[in-house]
């Protein structure tokens, strides 16, 4: 090889892991990562989750356990889904105090204490009968306005309940202003709001559905998730809305085919950008392991390196506890 000049050699800095490990631009931390995790009501024993294997849905004694862990481990938080063993139009259990997410996030307060963030899923859809996020309209419509009073009442019995967060899941619009509005109201002034800001209709969120007993029966949620067609400006603006209701923190959903809201949303706020890694992706990548197809392990690296690069401070994923094992 002879060049007049000596040729440029970015493969100097790539030569061994150490090397590699050293120039890293992507980290990632336990502290970043938060658990999803389902406790059902009235069962004896945490049962698997067909579409999502390796992800259970938790009695309260195995949620306990996995809260412990995922302490231990020193995530950044853990948030809990409940489904209630009775689902009623307006969701009854959902704000009761003796609810399961209620009765499970006393339990959790009570194991981890305020070693991790333990938030809640503030939403209608796991205690309708209909599986829709919110009360419906006689033609079936979700009621925006009449849905926010319920999600204001279900996140003050969260509050109560011990959350330290709240994460309004619901896409209506209005909904973290009115949830704030109640948490000031009952005293919880100083409980923060991860809103779902970007959240779109996404195909990604199948196997959530059979995991949280959540699957519409009839109709979908494009009316109020958002077109994954549709201008990126939505995305901003949701984001814009929620902040200037009194959002603390702004989640992108799903995570992997969104990554350029993830790093548009990132520029514009000043605020943590949460992204989920949904179901789907979850199921995707895990199925195709299965088959051994992919190599398992780094692939899950791989994805959650791409989201935290996008722009992301803080991932939600079903392997939270094992990726804070893995570093
Ligand atoms: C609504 C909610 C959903 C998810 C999180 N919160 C379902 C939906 O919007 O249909 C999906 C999460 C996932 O797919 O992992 N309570």
């Amino acid at each position: 090889m002879s060049a007049e000049y000596p040729i440029a050699r970015p493969r100097r800095l790539r030569r061994s892991p150490a090397m590699r490990r050293m120039v890293a631009g992507t980290r990632l931390h336990p502290a970043d990562l938060i658990l999803p995790v389902f406790v059902k009501e009235g069962i004896a024993e945490p049962q698997p989750v067909a579409s999502m294997p390796g992800v259970l849905q938790h009695t309260r004694d195995s949620l306990r356990k996995a809260a412990h862990e995922a302490a231990e481990l020193g995530l950044g938080g853990i948030i809990l889904f409940g489904i209630p063993a009775v689902k009623d139009a307006r969701g009854s259990a959902a704000d009761d105090p003796d609810g399961i997410l209620q009765v499970a996030l006393r339990d959790v307060t009570a194991e981890v204490g305020d070693a991790i963030v333990v938030m809640a899923d503030t939403c209608l859809d796991e205690f309708t009968d209909n599986g829709h996020c919110g009360l419906l309209t006689p033609s079936g419509d979700v009621d925006n306005d009449a849905t926010l009073e319920r999600y204001a009442s279900i996140a003050v019995a969260q509050a109560a309940a011990g959350s330290q967060m709240v994460a309004p899941s619901g896409m209506m619009d209005g909904q973290v202003g009115a949830i704030r509005a109640a948490l000031d109201g009952a005293g919880y002034t100083d409980l923060p709001i991860l809103a779902y800001s970007a959240k779109y209709a996404s195909a990604f969120y199948g196997p959530f559905r059979d995991a949280a007993e959540c699957a519409p029966q009839f109709g979908d949620r494009s009316t109020h998730q958002q077109d994954p067609a549709g201008p990126l400006e939505e995305a901003l603006r949701e984001v814009r809305l929620d902040i200037a209701e009194g959002a603390d923190a702004v989640m992108v959903k799903p995570a992997m085919a969104y990554l350029d809201v993830i790093t548009r949303v990132r520029d514009e706020v000043d605020v943590p950008v949460a992204a989920y890694q949904v179901s789907g992706e979850y199921a995707m990548i895990e199925a195709a392991a299965a088959n051994g197809w992919v190599d398992r392990d780094r692939m899950i690296m791989e994805s959650l390196v791409a989201i935290r690069r996008a722009g992301a401070d803080l991932i939600l994923t079903y392997w939270a506890a094992e990726v804070a094992r893995r570093l």
